[in-house]
């Protein structure tokens, strides 16, 4: 089949020869990507397009759809294209500054929720959080997505969340107030967690004591640089560097912040990170130690260790 250069097709057409232009490119998901970009470019809903197959495009919309599509077949993300993705329920503001979210961190919210809740049960409270009284950290934010996610689930707890990306940081604060979030959110850029002791650093809670956070949750950059190349192109040559490679290895980061997060959690704080398909045998053992307790880790929906989490020993 070839591409149309008629200016007149149906969706359900276009629909057909974005799907077979996607799949000649051998792109991943190309049934998907096709109907994203043809709802994207016609601001019409999934409803809309099975309702009304036979309807025709406009040649604006139709242009522009074909430019879409041959921009996704020579490896730009989807999201890039689309400007957005939803992530815990809510849509994202995407931009190249920031990793794109991906379904299988929201287990991380999952854990958090839940452990949460148990703690509260331990001492003898209501499960039912609200966050009051909570503090909490989510460090190396990217879209602000895990900040926000929390911001909805808890809507009594403090937030902060902090990037090394200046740029990265514009987009979770966007996303912030797109969302009506901005409010219930501290976005400080730090290395890690180093605003919170540094007191060369000019943030609102420099001066506050040092175990101050009942919850330090992150999805670190975990890719090792010596990976790189078996990346999809997608990601290798469309998404920050910064928000995929820990290193070398790729479990580099891990070892800095664990050591920061056992001076900058509360006793029985909540340590919880999200893993690379491989990281679990070298992360476990810095969990092992006398700072930390109760460790859990938590499989993805494809039975992939994804979350690591533990509990701050009151030592
Ligand atoms: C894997 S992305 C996660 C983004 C987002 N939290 C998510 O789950 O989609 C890692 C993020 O950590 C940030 N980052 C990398 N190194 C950092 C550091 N040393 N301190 C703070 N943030 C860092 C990157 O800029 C990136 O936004």
């Amino acid at each position: 089949m070839s591409e149309s250069t008629s200016n007149s097709l149906d969706f359900r057409t276009a629909l057909k020869q974005g799907i077979h232009l996607l799949r000649e490119a051998r792109v991943p998901s190309d049934t998907l990507a096709a109907e994203l970009l043809l709802l994207h470019v016609t601001r019409r809903d999934r409803t809309w397009l099975y309702a009304h197959p036979e309807e025709l495009l406009d040649p604006q919309a139709l242009e522009s759809y074909f430019s879409l599509l041959r921009r996704r077949a020579a490896g730009e993300p989807t999201q890039h294209l689309t400007g957005k993705q939803e992530f815990w329920g809510l849509e994202f503001e995407v931009t190249p500054d920031i990793l794109i979210p991906r379904p299988e961190t929201e287990h991380l919210i999952e854990v958090a929720l839940d452990r949460l809740a148990v703690r509260e049960l331990r001492s003898g409270r209501d499960p039912k959080l609200t966050g009051e009284g909570l503090t909490i950290v989510d460090v190396g934010t990217g879209s602000g997505c895990i900040a926000i996610a929390l911001a909805k689930e808890l809507p009594a707890a403090k937030i902060y969340a902090t990037d090394i990306s200046a740029e990265a940081l514009a987009v979770a604060e966007r996303n912030a107030i797109h969302l009506g979030y901005s409010n219930r959110i501290t976005f400080l850029r730090s290395d890690l967690v180093s605003a919170f002791s540094s007191s060369s650093y000019q943030s609102p809670v420099t001066n506050h004591q040092s175990r101050f956070f009942d919850l330090l949750i992150c999805n670190p950059p975990y890719i090792g640089r010596k990976e790189s190349t078996t990346l999809p192109i997608e990601v290798r040559d469309h998404e920050p560097p910064s928000a995929l490679y820990g290193g070398e290895e790729g479990y580099e980061l891990y070892g800095q912040l664990i050591p920061q997060a056992a001076l900058h959690l509360k006793p029985s704080g909540l340590l919880i990170l999200e893993l690379g398909h491989d990281s679990l045998a070298a992360v476990r053992p810095l969990v092992e130690t006398p700072e930390w307790t109760n460790l859990l880790v938590t499989n993805d929906l494809a039975g992939i260790p994804r979350v690591l989490s533990a509990e701050r020993t009151r030592a």
